[in-house]
This record gives structure tokens, sequence and C-alpha cells, in this order.
């Protein structure tokens, strides 16, 4: 053979090596080409037909697969993905509801609070939220970045500075969430939502827990400031459950709070959009026969008859095609009966509201009279502090009673009575 063409072949072999070599590690690094939308989904089915959520590992060393990477294997469901991006204005809280400056008196929420808008907005949503941040515990719900570090490095993630993990995080919530590095099983990659959930887990489908990461009550435990669930099965996430929970978390010989209420001393809870309880309790009339995804994705059938899951998150009012093939078999106007069950949610919210502002308003009066003993006044902050608990806890709630309208009236009920019996204590 002629020293030329042996170069030509030695070049030919090395090439094709490193062609193999290339195709051995993609299809190693990146998932096997466009998956079929199988009939069969991939996550296991309980007994009652629930679908079983995995929960991702920890300590496993992963790197993050972004959205960007499984584009070109679902190039249809990343493009409804990227659509949240359209859902771009958020409600201004404050000026919204004139009282809150006032109920959160003493907390970041006071001078800030934003609503809520699509998922891709959330990065920059937490960085210039204008409510001060210390740790990186924030980062919670905002992106798969911190999700994967709460993973790896456990409880320990979540008291980094801010501004530190601020430089490492860029994906704005994506397909890890929800998926982990699979690309389709549906899993639970924070482990709080396991840690609460315990064995209660495999009885909620996993298109709703994935959802329940993020849309739920929380707080950060006094110790290690990582995020955590107040309740330990699916029976204790009811209203009162709850708030028996936090009455009796003691920090240092005091009642937990997330904040001090400055004027007047009460001792205060703040909820934190607790969807996932709001729809899976008491009174929720479609908790079994739908899941979150089923109302808030849907499906999109394509010309040619096939199917994939729309990944644009949004109101099942703005979605024509879910309202006429699923919820039109049974609701012949399902805009007029939210609307209808949210006036009447939303009415009452801003009356018990301002009843919550007088009343903390007389305590502070009561307090600055001197006419009142410490265990008189501990014990009306105390009575209080239950009251704006049960107005907070349907306030922060996105659905403003259609989650579970029963629950929100249950609660603003409660909210009343307990402003009745505060006020009977005053002399
Ligand atoms: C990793 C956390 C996380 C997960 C998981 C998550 N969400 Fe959200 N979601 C958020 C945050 C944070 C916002 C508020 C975004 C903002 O305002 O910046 C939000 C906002 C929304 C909104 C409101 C958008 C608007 O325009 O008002 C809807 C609807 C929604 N989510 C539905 C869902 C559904 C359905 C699921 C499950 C399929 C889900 N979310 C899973 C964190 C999450
Ligand atoms: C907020 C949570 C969430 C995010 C983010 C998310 N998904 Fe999903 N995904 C779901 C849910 C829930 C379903 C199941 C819908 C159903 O069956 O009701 C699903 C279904 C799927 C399926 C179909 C699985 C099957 O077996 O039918 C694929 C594939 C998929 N997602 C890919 C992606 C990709 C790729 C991304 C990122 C671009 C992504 N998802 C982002 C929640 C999410
Ligand atoms: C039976 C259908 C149904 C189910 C199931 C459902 N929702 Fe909703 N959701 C609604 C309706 C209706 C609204 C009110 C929409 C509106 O005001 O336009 C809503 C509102 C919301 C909002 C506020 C959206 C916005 O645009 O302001 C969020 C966030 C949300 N739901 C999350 C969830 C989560 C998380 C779950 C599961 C724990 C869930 N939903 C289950 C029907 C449903
Ligand atoms: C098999 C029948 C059926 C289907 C299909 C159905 N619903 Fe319902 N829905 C009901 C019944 C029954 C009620 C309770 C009675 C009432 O309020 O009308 C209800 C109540 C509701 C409520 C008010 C809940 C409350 O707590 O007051 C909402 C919101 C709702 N449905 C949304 C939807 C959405 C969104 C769809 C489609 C994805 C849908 N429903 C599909 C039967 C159905």
């Amino acid at each position: 053979m002629k020293k030329e063409n042996k170069r030509l072949l030695l070049d030919l072999a090395v090439m094709v090596c490193c062609a193999v070599l290339c195709l051995v590690l993609l299809t190693g690094i990146f998932p096997k080409g466009p998956v079929a939308m199988a009939a069969e989904p991939a996550n296991e089915k309980s007994a009652s037909g629930v679908r079983i959520a995995k929960v991702e590992e920890t300590g496993s060393g992963i790197t993050l697969l972004t959205a960007k990477d499984w584009e070109s294997t679902y190039p249809e469901i990343y493009a409804s993905y990227m659509k949240n991006s359209e859902n771009d204005s958020a409600e201004d809280y404050v000026e919204n509801y004139p009282m809150i400056s006032t109920l959160f008196e003493g907390y970041g929420f006071a001078k800030f609070y934003g609503g809520a808008r699509g998922h891709t907005y959330v990065i920059d949503d937490v960085t210039s939220t204008g409510r001060p941040h210390a740790m990186a515990n924030c980062f919670t719900c905002k992106t798969p970045d911190f999700t994967v570090m709460a993973n790896e490095l456990g409880d320990a993630a979540y008291s980094l500075a801010f501004e530190d993990v601020q430089q490492q995080v860029n994906e704005p919530l994506s397909c890890y969430n929800c998926h982990g590095n699979t690309g389709s099983t549906l899993m639970v990659t924070h482990q709080y939502l396991a840690n609460a959930l315990g064995s209660d887990l495999d009885k909620v489908d996993a298109a709703t827990l994935t959802c329940g990461q993020c849309h739920v009550d929380y707080y950060f435990a006094p110790e290690t400031k990582s995020t955590t669930l107040p309740y330990t099965s699916l029976e204790s996430m009811s209203p009162d459950a709850i708030l028996d929970y936090y009455n009796n978390l003691m920090v240092d010989g005091q009642v937990f709070a997330d904040y001090v209420h400055a004027s007047s001393g009460v001792r205060q809870i703040m909820v934190n959009h607790p969807e996932l309880e709001t729809f899976t309790g008491k009174g929720s009339v479609h908790f079994g026969t739908f899941t979150c995804a089923d109302c808030h994705m849907g499906t999109v059938t394509k010309e040619d008859g096939t199917t994939y899951p729309n990944h644009f998150l949004r109101s099942p009012l703005d979605n024509p095609e879910l309202l006429e093939n699923t919820c039109s078999a049974c609701h012949e106007d399902l805009a007029a009966k939210v609307h209808e069950i949210q006036e009447k949610a939303e009415e009452r919210t801003y009356d018990i509201g301002y009843q919550l502002e007088d009343l903390i308003n007389k305590i502070t009066a009561a307090v600055e009279s001197g006419e009142y003993s410490d265990e008189e006044l501990d014990a009306i902050r105390m009575s209080y502090r239950n009251a704006q608990f049960y107005w907070n806890f349907v306030f922060v709630e996105n659905s403003e009673g259609a989650h579970n309208s029963k629950l929100t009236h249950d609660c603003l009920d409660k909210s009343e009575a307990l402003i009745a019996e505060t006020l009977a204590m005053f002399h």
C-alpha cells in the first residue's frame, strides 16, 4: 500500500472511530430520538388508578438537562412550554388590596406583592420583587438549577447566600422540575413534598403532585432555613390541621411566626398559595376525577389526529379546546359559573380583610393604652393570629374559590367567627 493511501486509511479509521464515539456519547447523554407518544404512561398506576410519582434520587451527581436540550426530541411540547411567556401580566396586590399593607406590616409582602404570571418569568420575578432576600431558599420554586443543588447538597443548599446562588442559576422552572432528567416520567424532584406526604404520596396522581411541589403552603424551618411543608400526611393538609401544626411549633420558647406584626405584636403566620391543599381538601368536587394538569394543560390534537400534552399552563377558561372537549359534557357555561364563585369569594375576602384591619388597629390601640395585662393581650393576639390565618388561606389561593368553593367559605366563616370572638375579649 502506498504511504499516502496508508495515511488516508488511518485518517478514515480515526474519523470512523470518532463518529462512532460521538454517536455513543450523544445517545448516552441525550435521550433516544423522538418518542412516539405512548398510550401507556411511564408512571406505574396504583390499584385505584392513580399514577404514582417517582421521587428523584438525592446526591446522584447529575447535571441538569435544560428545556432547550429537549427541544429536538419534543418540539411541540417545547414550543407549548415556551408559550408560558405570553402570560406576562402580574397583578399588584398591594395596590388592589389596600388592607394588606396594614395586615402584613413588618413583613416584606407589605411593600411588594406581585400576583402570579407565566412560569418562564420566575427568575426575573424573584430577583426583582423589591422584597429583600437573604437566602437561596427563595429560589426553591423558581429554577431547576436550584432544585438540582438542593438534591445534591440537601438542607445545606437552602441557607446559601442568595447572591452567590443567583450567579449560578439561569434556567427558569422547566422540564427537570416535573420530569427530572427523564424528559417524560412524572417526578417529584422537590424532596420536601415527598417528606411531608410520606406514604400518602401514592394516593395523589403524579400530574397533581408535580404542580403541588410549588403550589403549596410552606415555611422555612427555623434551624436549617430549608423549605418545609406544615403537615405530615394528606389528612393533615386541612386548614385546621395546618393551623394546629403552626400553633404547636415552638421556636426559642415562643410559638412559630413568619413575622411579628410590628405595632400590635401579633405573631403572624403567612400562608402561601395553598392550591394543592385547597384542591385536595374536603369539599373538592373534582379531586379524584381530574388532576391539575387536566384543567391547566389539556391535550392538543394535531391535524394528523395524534396528540401531545399542552405545556402552556393557563386558566381552563382561556383554553377553548379543553372547554369544548372535556368540560362542556357537564358545564354549559363554565366561565359564568367560575365568575360567580369568584365574585362571591372575593366580596367576602375584601369585607373580612377590612374587618381584620380594624381589629388589628384596635389591638395596637389596646397595647398603647396600657389598660391590658400581658396575659390579656397575648390571648387577644393569639385569637387574632388564628382569624387572619383562615382569611390568609383564602386570600393567597390563586383560584379565588374555584378549586373548592366549599373549603373557601368554610375558611372565611371561621375567620369571621374568630374576629367576633376576638372582639368580645376587649374591655
Ligand atoms: C418549580 C415550581 C413550580 C411548579 C412545579 C409549578 N409551578 Fe406553577 N407557578 C410557579 C410560580 C413561582 C408561579 C408564579 C410565577 C410568577 O409570577 O413569576 C407559578 C404560576 C402558575 C400559574 C399562573 C400563571 C399566571 O399567569 O397567572 C399557573 C396557572 C400555574 N403556575 C400552574 C401550574 C401547574 C398546572 C403546574 C403543574 C403542571 C405548575 N404550575 C407547577 C411555580 C411552579
Ligand atoms: C410544571 C410541570 C411540568 C413541566 C415544567 C414540564 N412538564 Fe411535561 N408533563 C407534565 C405533566 C403533568 C404531564 C402529564 C400530563 C397528563 O398526562 O395529564 C407531562 C407530560 C409530558 C410528556 C408526555 C409523557 C407521557 O408519557 O405521556 C412529555 C414527553 C413531557 N411532558 C415532556 C416535557 C418536556 C420536554 C418539558 C420541558 C420542555 C416538560 N415536559 C416540562 C408536567 C410538566
Ligand atoms: C377542575 C379543574 C381544575 C383543577 C383540577 C385545578 N384547577 Fe386550578 N383553576 C381552575 C379554575 C377554574 C381556575 C380559575 C381560572 C380563572 O380565574 O380564569 C383556576 C385557577 C388556578 C390558578 C390561578 C391562575 C391564574 O391565571 O390566575 C392556579 C395557579 C391554579 N389554578 C393552579 C392549580 C393547581 C396547582 C392545581 C392542582 C393542585 C389546580 N389548579 C387544579 C380549575 C382547576
Ligand atoms: C362529569 C361531569 C363533569 C365534568 C366533565 C366537569 N365537571 Fe366541573 N363540576 C361537575 C359537578 C357535578 C360540579 C359541582 C356542582 C356544580 O357546582 O355545578 C362541578 C363543579 C366545578 C367547579 C366549581 C367547583 C367548586 O368547588 O365550586 C369548577 C371550577 C369546575 N367544575 C371546573 C371544571 C372544568 C375546568 C372542567 C373541564 C376540564 C370540568 N369542571 C368538567 C361536574 C363536571
